[in-house]
């Protein structure tokens, strides 16, 4: 095994994200606070998501000293090995600020230049601290929760696709969001706003989803959830950025993707 084979960085991913995971489900039990605001009043980041980043940071300069590094709280590092990780401490931050148990940290590997476009996800890890879910995948390995193997199907119900979606913090772009979630409301059986990204992809994989669509994701919300995506079989597309900048995510069970997309796109 070289120390590029995504299994081996699919096992640090894991373990890594446990580790992180246990830490925010303490700093969550002895109560949040709101260290800043970031791109509007309702983006926020809490002290534990610094805390988690700098854990996950730490830990893989010791173990990866040549990697890059992208995460959500802090600068990036783009290595010497041609790897990076690619790190969310704390996604669904607003549910974990209001103690909503639905908030996951999420760790990927990538290969390549430091665009969600052009990189090779190699592995990733979703770890959902407060149900003790572990979602993780390698490239060409599988898609897995814990130990289950996930495999989507291949269409949606009759009754129709049960989705997901979600909205960023910057109010100028609410309107657009609703335009979307109106258009694809008539191929839905339901929708749902769940509010961690990672997991809204996780739950397409494990087939809790039909599909998933949302503007203005950042790639350390998608980077690991989207190889778990196609590794359980769905699939996962990154659109180019709209007039706003903000790109498009798309994931869904194959018979109804293209029908996503379609109707999710301006
Ligand atoms: C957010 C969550 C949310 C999504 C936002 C993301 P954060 O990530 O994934 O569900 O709608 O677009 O920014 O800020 O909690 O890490």
């Amino acid at each position: 095994m070289t120390d590029t084979d995504p299994g081996y960085l699919e096992s640090i991913a894991t373990s890594l994200a446990r580790e992180a995971g246990q830490l925010a489900l303490v700093r969550r039990s002895e109560g949040v606070s709101i260290a800043a605001t970031k791109s509007a009043i309702a983006d926020i980041v809490t002290d534990a998501d610094r805390e988690v980043e700098t854990l996950i940071r730490a830990r893989l300069r010791e173990i990866r000293p040549a990697d890059g590094f992208l995460g959500e709280e802090s600068d990036a590092d783009p290595g010497t090995s041609g790897i990076t990780w690619v790190v969310d401490p704390i996604d669904g931050t607003v549910n974990y600020a209001y103690g909503i148990p639905s908030y996951a940290v999420s760790i990927a590997a990538v290969q390549g230049p430091l665009n969600p476009g052009e990189w090779t996800a190699l592995a990733g890890a979703v770890y959902v601290p407060p149900l003790d879910e572990m979602f993780h995948a390698a490239r060409g390995g599988g898609a897995w929760l814990g130990e289950r193997r996930l495999r989507v199907e291949t269409d949606a119900s009759a009754a129709g696709a049960l989705l997901a979606t979600g909205f960023g913090y910057d109010p100028t772009t609410h309107a657009g969001d609703l335009t979307r979630v109106a258009r694809v409301m008539p191929m839905a059986r339901d929708i749902r706003r769940m509010g961690a990204a990672s997991i809204d992809l996780c739950s397409v994989a494990a087939g809790r989803l039909d599909g998933y669509f949302e503007r203005g994701l950042k790639p350390w919300d998608h980077a690991a959830a989207g190889l778990i995506v196609t590794e359980s079989g769905g699939r996962f597309g990154v659109f180019p950025p709209d007039e706003t900048g903000r790109v498009l995510v798309i994931a869904a069970v194959p018979g109804i993707y293209e029908r996503l997309s379609g109707l999710a796109q301006p």
